[in-house]
């Protein structure tokens, strides 16, 4: 097995990017997640600029609004070859379903569909906030439950989840329904503001079936290696 953890370019600018990967062997083909920070100031190019340096893409916008925008906004992001996108559960199954759709009409006959991917409650959202602000009554954990199983209601590929919720999430669902997993910091690297964090070698053994890891590689004094060492525990060598 040969898996690539992810690594979070949040980053202001192309500029700061371009510096980043130089620090790479030009052959490595990564795989990347964009976020809003660079995508709202370098907006589509970004995504075909590193496609078009061999590296695959999660583009991580989190739409949100109603189906027919989203069907379209999701064809245009097809267009654009990203191999993983995301919508927020919150949005609702019509939008979900019209998520995909757009995606599938985006996509270039051959060309695979992006994979989709559902965010369920931010992991910033407490309880008793969700309680508060969203007058849900249930548990978060419940929530978060009850929002993975509409999107595979819905017909997408999985759910952005906290490695502590991937096992709970693949008995609600299946186990081929996709957790992505972010907060995951090998030994001895800093938290930084993550409240829970795993390992990549645990991210494993409970089921994540891909890591995202943004500080530990993009601040490290030697980003290549860190990001090799990740990848080796990631893929449990
Ligand atoms: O630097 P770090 O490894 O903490 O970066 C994790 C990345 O995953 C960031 O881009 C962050 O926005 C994202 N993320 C997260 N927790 C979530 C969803 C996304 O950390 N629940």
């Amino acid at each position: 097995m040969n898996q690539k953890p992810i690594i979070a370019l949040d980053f202001p600018s192309k500029r700061e990017v371009k510096y980043f990967l130089e620090k790479f062997p030009k052959e490595e083909s990564l795989f990347v997640k964009v976020g809003m920070e660079l995508f709202y100031q370098e907006g589509p190019e970004i995504v075909r600029w590193l496609k078009a340096l061999n590296h695959s893409v999660f583009l991580d916008l989190k739409l949100h609004d109603i189906p027919n925008t989203v069907k379209s906004a999701m064809s245009g992001l097809a267009k654009l070859g990203v191999d993983i996108t995301n919508v927020h559960a919150a949005g609702g199954i019509d939008m979900m379903v019209a998520a995909k759709e757009g995606l599938i009409a985006g996509t270039k006959t051959g060309e695979k569909v992006p994979e989709l991917i559902a965010v369920t409650q931010l992991t910033s959202t407490s309880e008793a906030a969700m309680h508060k602000d969203q007058l849900i009554e249930v548990s978060l954990q419940e929530s978060v439950i009850h929002y993975a199983q509409c999107a595979k209601k819905a017909g997408l590929d999985g759910v952005v989840c906290s490695a502590l919720e991937v096992s709970m999430i693949h008995e609600a669902t299946e186990e081929a329904f996709i957790c992505l997993t972010p907060g995951i910091r090998p030994k001895g690297s800093a938290v930084g503001d993550q409240k829970r964090v795993m390992t990549p070698a645990d991210a494993k053994v409970i089921g994540s079936n891909y890591i995202v890891v943004g500080r530990p590689i993009t601040q490290s004094e030697n980003p290549y290696e860190s990001y090799l060492s990740i990848k080796k525990e990631w893929n449990g060598e």
